[in-house]
């Protein structure tokens, strides 16, 4: 008997849709203040995701969006920054053209704002345009509050929206005109400085008035893995310790740390990706069936699960955790510098830029099943994927090669690129005599429905003016997320990385990283 093939052959998957979609609700005639207004985020995510909202009908007619910032700028020149933000955005489309139609009925409704986040006449001066804007408008739901600033000004920022009054304290959720805020990542720096920035936060506002926001929980296939998981019932029997052998969730990147060396070098991969990225993924693969779909019902279930993750112990670190740090090497056949030679960082940096965590997960569903998390910058391709590996069978009749080879099956939710999801399993090669190979059935959304046509703000955004917060972030949340990473943080704090850097730009990571999975009888997935 011939040993099996090992090339996964292709299943392409027919995708019916079956009802047409509601319509969307659109947002509320409120005012977006986007705090921090020259930067990054903004250009780049909030004032193209704003437009896009505009040209797919989903702003009130009574929408006003007012930036603020520390340059001079006119009226007509923030609408022309917003302009060229939007013209430039390539998420999720590629940069191009912009609806001229569309964007005059959208630029009359932009104006800014000229002032200093820590000086108290930047709020007067916002709360009489805000005044001047909600007094022309025949309807006024509420005003939105957008944390773009440094994270090292949040607590004073919400301090003088809170006291200038122009953020006022709302007790009840239904209340009308409503004041939201939105913040930023990272909420915090470790557990005691996210619970004093949440104390700052709770003084000013009531919890429902706080949209603590996580990107990836915007991303589609992130919101499918629920509709996936809880809308089908063939799944959920065999979510569990009985027939899962393991997880692993990546999120690969090719990037390096960009221009964003001051912010990383503090920060380092476990805080940037893993304290909300990765533990977002992890506690909606793990969570309970909500008892509904609505904000509470979901976050509960999914800061039980953060609360129920097994405390890493100091002593033996090594076997919950490793990290990396890349060197020069070559990403699409270009070659990269080392982390310690991009600019802003210290040559001798012992900061993580790749990180691997083993997690277990203390209740009934999860009990022994390792959790790998995996997320590091400048790897051989960008990818992040959740894959549920499940159990072998536990017998086999069917004769296979020396070395074994039969693959285990691995249902895998790819959050991007190229996002959907794949079964892998075993069938039998055609022809005489039994010999078995590993097929893929894999969903493609691009495939089924076209290309991406909403980035991950737009979604968030519109929930925001909506009064939506089921994909944000609630005050426990974060803090039982920091219970998570801060022990290894800490334990790395106290002993430096001995063999950094330790992965070329453009691999998969560090050699160590391999045994860390073998321990436990598996193997990493090259997505
Ligand atoms: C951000 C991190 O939160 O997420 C970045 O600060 C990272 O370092 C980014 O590059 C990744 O987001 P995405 O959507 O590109 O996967």
């Amino acid at each position: 008997m011939s040993a099996p093939a090992t090339v996964p052959v292709p299943v392409p998957v027919r995708c019916e849709t079956t009802a047409t979609p509601q319509p969307l609700k659109r947002g509320d005639a409120c005012s977006v203040v986007i705090m921090g207004a020259g930067g990054d985020l903004a250009k780049r995510k909030l004032f193209p995701a704003l437009f896009h909202l505009e040209c797919d009908g989903l702003l009130h007619p009574d929408f006003a969006l007012i930036g603020v910032a520390r340059a001079a700028m006119t009226d007509d020149a923030f609408r022309q920054l917003v302009y060229q933000s939007a013209r430039d955005a390539d998420d999720p489309s590629p940069a191009g053209e912009i609806d001229e139609a569309k964007w005059a009925r959208f630029a009359p409704r932009l104006s800014y704002v000229r002032g200093d986040f820590t000086a108290g006449g930047t709020y007067a001066a916002l709360g009489e345009r805000l005044g001047a804007i909600e007094s022309a408008r025949p309807r006024n739901d509420g005003r939105l509050f957008y944390l773009a600033v440094p994270p090292g000004i949040y607590r004073e920022t919400i301090d003088h929206l809170s006291g200038s009054g122009i953020a006022p304290r709302v007790s009840q959720p239904s209340a009308r005109p409503w004041a939201r805020v939105v913040i930023e990542k990272p909420f915090g720096h470790d557990l005691e400085s996210a619970k004093a920035l949440n104390r700052a936060v709770g003084r000013a506002f009531a919890e429902h008035q706080v949209y603590r926001i996580d990107h990836y929980l915007g991303k589609e296939t992130v919101q499918n893995l629920m509709v996936f998981r809880f809308a089908n019932s063939i799944f959920e029997p065999v979510w569990n310790r009985h027939h899962i052998h393991h997880v692993q969730i990546t999120a690969a990147e090719t990037v390096g740390v960009e221009h964003r060396a001051g912010y990383y070098e503090e920060a380092g991969v476990v805080r940037d990706m893993f304290q909300n990225h990765l533990l977002q993924l992890l506690s909606l693969t793990a969570m309970e069936p909500p008892v509904a779909f609505q904000a509470d019902a979901v976050r509960d279930e999914k800061t039980k699960v953060m609360r129920a993750i097994r405390p890493v112990p100091a002593a033996k670190m090594h076997d919950y955790s490793i990290r990396g740090q890349y060197g020069p090497g070559s990403i699409g056949g270009e070659g990269v510098p080392g982390y310690r030679q991009e600019p802003g960082v210290d040559p001798g940096s012992d900061t993580a830029t790749w990180a691997a965590l083993r997690l277990l997960v203390d209740n009934w569903r999860w009990q022994g099943v390792p959790f790998f998390l995996r997320s590091g910058k400048r790897m051989a391709r960008r990818v992040t994927e959740i894959a549920i590996q499940f159990r072998e069978p536990p017998q086999l009749m069917f004769p296979v090669a020396p070395v074994k080879t039969l693959r285990p099956n691995v249902i895998a939710i790819r959050v991007q690129p190229e996002e959907g999801i794949s079964l892998s399993f075993d069938i039998k090669v055609p022809g005489i005599g039994v010999r078995t190979t590993a097929a893929q059935m894999d969903f493609r959304y691009a495939g089924a429905f076209g290309p991406a046509t909403h980035s991950a703000y737009e979604t968030l955004l519109l929930d925001c003016m909506t009064g939506d917060a089921t994909l944000f972030t609630r005050s426990d949340a974060v803090e039982a997320a920091w219970e998570v990473v801060d022990p290894v943080t800490a334990a790395w704090r106290d002993k430096d990385p001995e063999h950094f850097p330790n992965y070329a730009a453009g691999s998969w990571g560090p050699e160590i990283a391999d045994e860390f999975i073998a321990r436990e009888g598996g193997s990493w997935r090259q997505p």
